[in-house]
């Protein structure tokens, strides 16, 4: 019964760099089963965050990549049909809240807002998840938790969440780490040098200054991620970055050359 629920266990303890606080502040959170907003850009280390979290608390941890075709059965289950009639499928918030799981809504403004409000009563005293089609009031186990990460420069007035959401939660910001920590964390991740990683950090530095000048977003660490390992499996380093830092982000020509300088300064 419980290897539906084993699967989800992180059992090695994934690489986290702590920047802050923010250990400590989900621990205390955690303890009172607050449920967690994670705020900040793509690609600094929310969902590694949260797996760091889920190993070190010893709680399964449930992950639904939210999207806008995304129901509230998706999330909370269905009957499907099979060779010995209807049998209920729970979704991956009541199997989270079923067996204790921590339930992460990865870009939870994706999904559209009537489907986000089925967290509702999840998230206050009761909680407690209904299962209208079932006939069941699924009451959460008491080590169930709710986490969300949201982008908060993405969102328009279509695309956000109901302030009676968002006062649901605990919020803790995550941005990309001072350089320092940066530099580690890619150099750890790819086994480039740290004066390689350095200089990769660098480049994105200067990305994350002409944000808002022509760029919807700076380099995240998951993009330098990608150029060190690129420049790991022996690409040279310009190519790398072409290809893994600025031929994403951008398809203006001047922002494309602009970016291009920025690693020809560095490599
Ligand atoms: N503080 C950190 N400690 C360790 N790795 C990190 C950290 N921040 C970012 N990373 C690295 O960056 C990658 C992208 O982070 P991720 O958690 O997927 O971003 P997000 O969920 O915020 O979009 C991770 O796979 C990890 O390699
Ligand atoms: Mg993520």
């Amino acid at each position: 019964m419980n290897d539906i629920i084993d699967q989800y266990r992180v059992t090695q303890e994934p690489y986290y760099r702590p920047v802050a606080d923010e250990v400590e502040l989900f621990e205390a959170a955690y303890s009172v089963r607050m449920p967690m907003m994670l705020k900040g850009p793509t690609g600094c280390g929310k969902t590694r965050f949260v797996e760091y979290m889920a190993n070190k608390l010893g709680k399964p941890l449930i992950t639904v990549a939210c999207n806008e075709d995304m129901t509230a059965s998706d999330l909370v289950g269905r009957f499907l049909l099979d060779a010995q009639g209807t049998r209920w499928q729970d979704g991956p918030l009541a199997l989270a809240a079923r067996h204790g799981a921590i339930c992460y809504l990865d870009e939870v403004v994706e999904a559209r807002q009537d489907t986000t409000v089925v967290i509702h009563p999840l998230t206050d005293n009761r909680r407690v998840l209904p299962l209208e089609k079932k006939g069941e009031l699924l009451r959460a186990h008491p080590d169930f938790q709710i986490v969300i990460s949201y982008n908060p420069g993405y969102q328009s007035l279509m695309k956000d969440l109901k302030q009676s959401t968002k006062q649901r939660f605990g919020g803790l910001d995550f941005n990309y780490p001072e350089r320092g920590i940066e530099t580690e964390i890619v150099a750890h991740e790819t086994g480039i040098s740290l004066e390689v990683a350095g200089k990769l950090v660098s480049i994105a530095e200067r990305s994350r200054n002409l944000k808002g000048h022509g760029l919807d977003e700076g380099l995240s660490t998951r993009m330098l991620i990608y150029a060190g390992s690129l420049i790991a499996k022996g690409v040279n380093p310009i190519s790398a970055c072409r290809v893994a830092l600025v031929r994403p982000v951008t398809d203006d020509p001047d922002m494309r050359d602009a970016l291009d300088a920025a690693v020809a300064t560095f490599f």
